[in-house]
């Protein structure tokens, strides 16, 4: 008898822990993709080569596997799977990516073909009461362009209007969530200055990737600009960027919360800051710290370049919602606490590393689980950036091919959302989540060693049959009750 008790008593007390994380009424879940990851089709109907294209053919290729998106998912083909997949967890957002080589010929000829693909996709999901968020650019640039120096070359800028132009003009009676670049930190640093991702460029001392972050900016705000005087009045759509962060933890109790935050304005201010800000332009604290170091390597110039006062006054203001791709944080420590380490390797002289002692590491080795930076990012965005509207469009766990019965990425989601909710209490205006991703797909120079999808893809099947992981149950539930249960103990 005493036993009995004893297990009734622990029953209440374990069952006593679970506490429920809820989301308003309104809040939009969904799942997000990109077209060079998921469509396949890479030479049919027009479509010219991108800068994936280029680097996942060359031989030897820098993708892990040798494999290419010569045909992924084969969305271009499957896309009514991909709207059955979302249908059946009773999602109410997808986003997506526009490929710009499916859209525009080398001259700058619309390709009807390209256009009727999107426009099926649209229709489709707008029969089917799902909302199309749009991403224009998510780094799959025509290789004519990266021959003319891509994202270096200022050209660039009227280029990546025309495209736009073309995208409101074409599905913009439809589409009323636009986000101009994904990830710009990421394709810049990767693309221009390290070498590790397409188009391979490596410059040393933060240069081409300066100066595609330069050239992002401007044809961001260009295109905002373009909306809102062309389209907005009949479409009536927002348009915003999509900037991928962490947060910042300081590693010990001799870490600053200055140094906290200069770490943040350094990655996420270098794109929000001209944004978000009253003050605009690059955070102060970098544009003093590039001028100088770039003096002291003897330049002729600063390695990050200026805008004009009519750019400045451009680019404020230039987004309706701030789309946030979280994944993981950081600890970090200034230089100045690291004895023998060398200022000049870095600009903002501070190291930001994982603990793989603390934080649980997904397949990919940049990912760990660290839920609570979500909900510290959003309260220093809240805090910094005047509360603006936030979308988080990714975020996500990556495992082993068909793991099906994915627990880890359950936990990690259960409290991503957790974090998210919390978030959203302490007042931070956050209105929509979509998971990366819908479907497993081409992981970039990872090819499709990594996992992210809630649906699994066999890409030796033809049918590329889209196979529910168990992490689709939560969120079919999520949908369903719009709140999420987590085990404290
Ligand atoms: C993001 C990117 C996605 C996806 C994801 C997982 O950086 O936008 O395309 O690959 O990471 O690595």
């Amino acid at each position: 008898m005493k036993t009995l008790i004893f297990i009734t008593i622990l029953i209440v007390t374990v069952s006593s822990e679970i506490k429920r994380y809820s989301f308003p009424d309104d809040f939009l879940f969904g799942a997000a993709t990109a077209s060079y990851q998921i469509e396949g089709a890479w030479n049919v109907d027009g479509k010219i080569p991108s800068i994936w294209d280029t680097a996942s053919h060359r031989n030897p290729s820098s993708v892990v596997d040798g494999t290419t998106g010569d045909d992924a998912g084969m969305s271009y083909y499957y896309y009514e799977k991909d709207i059955q997949a979302l249908k059946d967890i009773g999602f109410k957002v997808y986003r997506f990516s526009i490929a710009w080589t499916r859209m525009l010929t080398k001259t700058n000829q619309v390709n009807q073909k390209g256009i009727d693909y999107y426009n099926k996709l649209i229709d489709r999901l707008k029969e089917e009461g799902i909302e199309p968020m749009v991403t224009i650019y998510h780094w799959d640039l025509p290789q004519y362009l990266q021959d003319l120096g891509g994202w270096t070359n200022p050209r660039i800028v009227k280029y990546f209007e025309i495209f736009a132009d073309l995208a409101f003009k074409s599905f913009g009676d439809r589409v009323k969530e636009w986000i101009t670049f994904n990830e710009p930190s990421v394709f810049c640093d990767e693309g221009y200055g390290w070498a590790s991702h397409a188009p391979e460029i490596r410059t040393d001392k933060n240069i081409g990737n300066y100066l595609c972050t330069h050239h992002v900016l401007l044809a961001h705000a260009s295109a905002y600009r373009m909306y809102k005087e062309k389209y907005f009045p009949s479409q009536q759509g927002k348009v915003g960027i999509c900037l991928n962060s962490g947060f910042n933890y300081p590693y010990n109790s001799t870490v600053t919360q200055e140094t906290v935050d200069k770490a943040v304005n350094f990655y996420l201010g270098r794109f929000a800051n001209a944004i978000f800000t009253e003050e605009g332009d690059y955070p102060k604290i970098m544009r003093d710290a590039i001028n100088e170091k770039s003096k002291n390597e003897g330049r002729r110039w600063s390695r990050l370049p200026h805008f004009t006062t009519a750019q400045i006054e451009s680019l404020k203001g230039s987004a309706d919602f701030l789309a946030i791709n979280y994944y993981s944080s950081n600890f970090v420590v200034p230089f100045d606490l690291l004895p023998g380490w060398d200022p000049a390797g870095s600009d903002n002289e501070i190291w930001g590393f994982h603990d793989p002692t603390i934080w649980k590491r997904a397949k990919s080795v940049w990912l760990y689980q660290v839920p609570d930076g979500l909900r510290d990012l959003l309260i220093w965005i809240k805090d910094h950036y005047n509360n603006p509207l936030v979308y988080i469009t990714e975020n996500g766990w990556s495992d082993e091919p068909m793991t099906i019965d994915d627990y880890d990425r359950i936990e990690y989601l259960n409290l991503h959302l957790k974090a998210l909710s919390q978030a959203i209490d302490a007042s931070c205006n956050v209105k929509a989540y979509t998971v990366w991703s819908l479907i497993d797909n081409f992981e970039w120079m990872r090819g499709y060693t990594e996992r992210f999808g809630i649906y699994a893809i066999n890409f030796t099947d033809p049918e590329r049959q889209r196979i529910p992981k168990k992490s689709v149950a939560l969120f079919k539930d999520l949908m369903q009750n719009m709140y999420v249960e987590i085990d404290e103990n």
